[in-house]
């Protein structure tokens, strides 16, 4: 069995990375977290100043890059860099240079482990429909907002619990909207409803992969 691609879809806050983790060290799957390749790209991109209204400039700007590095890093996760992500994150060729890099990441991965689990917004319906296994996580606005004010005062950050809630809403339109792949439920995912003790979550996925 070479091939267990495992999709964990949802909106923002909704706790997909640690789901994702979970699944991967009880299963033994590579983890792929596709939101940091769009994280890691919009750092680039502010960094080195490309004016990604300018199609030309993405273009080569895209074309320069080989690879995107999957370490994580602090400045990764700021506010700011989770804002600019869902509107770079809209751009037609930004998504298809990801969608490109996830999959060569993953035919490389699958050489060497039974398969991987990877988590963002359009796995299971865009960039691997045919996983075997398809989850969608569920959580209400409130309490993704309430998790993610209390992550970012334990990171030091400064954070007014309104403002994370309207950011929230603002992040989730953005990727329900776009015209390229918007967050959707993919067809044949299992709902997950993240919205009580993990434990609870745990339970749900185990029994999504009774199935296998
Ligand atoms: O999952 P995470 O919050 O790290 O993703 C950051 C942003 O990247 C999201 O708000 C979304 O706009 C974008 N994203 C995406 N498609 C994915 C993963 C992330 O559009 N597969």
């Amino acid at each position: 069995m070479n091939d267990l691609i495992v999709s964990v879809d949802g909106p923002s806050g909704s706790g997909k990375e640690r789901i994702a983790k979970y699944i991967s060290n009880k299963y033994n799957l590579y983890h792929l977290d596709s939101g940091l390749l769009y994280r890691r790209l919009t750092y680039l991109i502010l960094k080195k100043k490309i004016n990604f209204n300018n199609k030309n400039e993405l273009f080569f700007f895209l074309n320069s890059l080989t690879s995107l590095s999957l370490k994580k890093h602090k400045t990764l996760r700021k506010e700011v860099i989770s804002k600019r992500t869902s509107i770079i994150a809209t751009i037609p060729i930004v998504r298809e240079f990801i969608n490109n890099q996830q999959k060569l990441i993953v035919k490389k991965i699958l050489k060497s482990k039974k398969g991987c689990v990877i988590d963002g917004r359009d796995i299971g319906s865009k960039v691997f429909k045919n996983a075997k296994i398809k989850l969608f996580i569920k959580v209400k606005t409130e309490i993704r907002a309430k998790r993610r004010h209390k992550q970012l005062i334990e990171q030091g950050e400064k954070s007014i619990y309104s403002k994370i809630f309207k950011d929230i809403n603002l992040r989730d339109k953005n990727d329900k909207n776009r015209v390229v792949s918007p967050l959707v439920v993919p067809k044949k995912a299992i709902i997950i409803d993240n919205s009580y003790s993990f434990k609870n979550t745990i339970f749900q996925i185990n029994k999504a992969f009774k199935k296998l």
